[in-house]
């Protein structure tokens, strides 16, 4: 029995199928079209889950959309009519829903009526939980759900147990962690869809100084459950200003905070404008104030549901510096973040309700590495490598055996090379975990100075990753609980923060990925041989990309390689050296 998810319409459109209960394939559509956090309908993406199935549209079964316009009607009516514009925008965005089977159709070249499949409409917060629970180790677990808006509501919490999930409470709109945070990164300077990841990168570097007024803007009251001071915001009275239909384009947001904010907190940061001491102070305490309230939160969720395993979905769940420290800050026990735990798994997460809590199947799928998305044959990289510039331009290309690839690309690294390694298939989620990875020396203090001079122009206060042999975890990180997913970040131990300089943030944390060999065993022999020939089982790893969606077929991890200063380039069990005269100088 097949399954398809789809995430349309809505930041991060994606597409996953499953069959019979078992994940086949799940990718984000900006993968396909190049719009980073792509929005439209993720046609490209519904492709590949049928290729990838080895089906047609005609042969799914159940067609899960994570979305339901019978949510929260009450509220909805309710704001509509105080927000006509923002009501307006919500009326074409339900008509584009309502036309998914038309926009299937068109996109397949087949009749509406033909698609046999049952659609199914799963309200989004429990869409997320589901992507969660029903993926994770856990037979029984506490679930939350946090994220800017999704059906009108920004929280959802509850328990899963087996194939069933049960809500014990939600908080609907206007009140929003996620909410709060991009207003408050968009009052520090930070406009675009999708930065609040900066911001946290950003807080490391200031001091949490503005706690008390930080604790009007988000208020608790012990339970799991928070309030916004809404006189900080503006998103209640004019609508979260989304842009959200376009494919072609990323979202946009409008501004959410209030004249009130800046007149308490002083003028809003315009985006050209230095980050000064007041902006890292208030980046800290933004991230403060959001940990306080999702531990006092996770508190009362242990209270409520004595379970030691805890899972988390939506944008919130991308804060890894807050996950990293639920261990130390509540009762929980274990963990599960699965890695697109934002809106793009809203598709394996409507899926999977449909498949457990809907149809009542057993539970049978562990969700135990990220590489979901697609794959290319040594036939097809080689194929990409003799049609590109790389011999005209005189790049050396060495085809080695598996073993071999891991140990030059190794002493590479050792040797202070900047190594793209495009292996298997794509990563699903927003972190490259060593399918499509820049990987680098984590020794050099200078390291992020030259990625970012050399390829990835990121802004100085945001970290790069270390990916770690799972087995020397607790040797490098005071933490040693599982993280293949990068979604905590662990203190390194001090002993060896001058060690691994380059992927340690400002405070002594790392976003780290424990790799396992079962999970990635190519990833793991690279760093395996790194660590024969250094004695440090750590490399950095960042997406290998350059302001653009992560590379997904080897055709743009080639243009990436030729446009950027990356050294060396591993396709597969291809290595390929820039021509000693095109390196630069460092
Ligand atoms: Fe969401």
């Amino acid at each position: 029995m097949y399954i398809l998810g789809i995430n349309a319409y809505h930041g991060n459109s994606s597409a996953a199928i499953i069959a019979d209960g078992r994940l086949i394939a799940a990718v984000e559509e900006e993968r396909f079209n190049r719009v980073k956090y792509a929005a439209g309908f993720p046609s490209a993406a519904i492709r590949y889950c049928l290729d990838s199935a080895g089906i047609t549209l005609a042969e799914v079964d159940h067609i899960a959309i994570p979305r339901n316009p019978w949510a929260r009607l009450g509220t909805k009516l309710f704001y509509a009519v105080r927000m006509p514009s923002f009501a307006a925008e919500r009326v074409k965005v339900m008509g584009r829903f309502a036309g998914i089977p038309e926009a299937l159709g068109q996109s397949f070249e087949i009749a509406p009526e033909k698609i046999r499949a049952k659609y199914h409409r799963i309200e989004h917060h429990q869409a997320h939980l589901a992507s969660a629970f029903f993926v994770s180790p856990f037979d029984q677990a506490a679930l939350l759900s946090a994220d800017g808006l999704g059906d009108f509501a920004s929280t959802m919490w509850g328990s899963g147990q087996g194939n069933r999930m049960h809500i014990d409470g939600a908080i609907a709109f206007p009140h929003s962690l996620g909410l709060y945070y991009t207003a408050v990164s968009q009052y520090l300077g930070f406009r675009k869809f999708g930065d609040e990841y900066k911001v946290m990168g950003l807080a490391a570097y200031g001091e949490p100084a503005y706690l008390d007024e930080f604790r009007h803007i988000v208020r608790t009251n012990g339970g799991v459950g928070f309030r916004l001071g809404l006189r900080y915001f503006k998103h209640h009275r004019t609508g979260p200003e989304m842009t959200w239909r376009d494919a072609n384009k990323t979202p946009e947001l409008g501004a959410m905070f209030s004249n009130y904010m800046a007149e308490r907190l002083g003028p809003a940061r315009d985006p050209a404008a230095p980050v000064e001491k007041a902006h890292r102070d208030g980046a800290a305490t933004l991230q403060a104030r959001l940990e306080e309230v999702l531990f006092e939160m996770l508190r009362a969720l242990h209270a409520r549901t004595r379970q030691k395993a805890v899972c988390l979905a939506g944008g919130v769940a991308f804060n890894c510096v807050a996950n990293g420290k639920i261990f130390d800050q509540t009762p929980f026990e274990q963990i599960f973040v699965q890695p697109a735990a934002g809106d793009a798994g809203l598709a394996i997460g409507a899926a999977y309700f449909v498949h457990h809590q809907i149809l009542g199947q057993p539970r049978s799928f562990l969700m135990d590495h990220a590489y979901w998305g697609p794959g290319y044959s040594q036939e097809q990289m080689r194929a990409a490598v003799l049609a590109s510039r790389l011999q005209s331009e005189g790049h050396e290309i060495l085809e080695l055996h598996e073993k071999e690839i891991a140990k030059e690309a190794a002493k590479e690294i050792a040797a202070g090379k900047i190594v793209g390694w495009f292996q298997g298939r794509a990563e699903w989620g927003p972190c490259a975990r060593g399918n499509r990875s820049i990987v680098a020396d984590p020794r050099r203090p200078d390291m992020k100075d030259i990625l970012n001079a050399r390829i990835k122009h990121r802004e100085m206060f945001r970290p790069f990753a270390p990916s770690v042999l799972a087995e020397s975890t607790g040797e490098y990180f005071e933490k040693s609980y599982p993280c293949p997913f990068m979604t905590q970040a662990y203190t390194v131990r001090p002993e060896k923060r001058k060690e691994i300089p380059a992927p340690t943030h400002v405070d002594g944390t790392g976003r780290l990925q424990t790799v396992s060999r079962e999970a990635n065993p190519r990833y793991w022999g690279l760093i395996r041989e790194f660590a024969n020939l250094t004695g440090v089982a750590v490399v950095l790893n960042t997406s290998f990309n350059d302001n653009e969606p992560i590379v997904c077929r080897p055709e743009e991890a080639i243009e990436c390689f030729l446009r950027t200063k990356m050294d060396v380039l591993v396709l597969g069990d291809m290595l390929v050296r820039k021509p000693e005269s095109a390196e630069v100088p460092r």
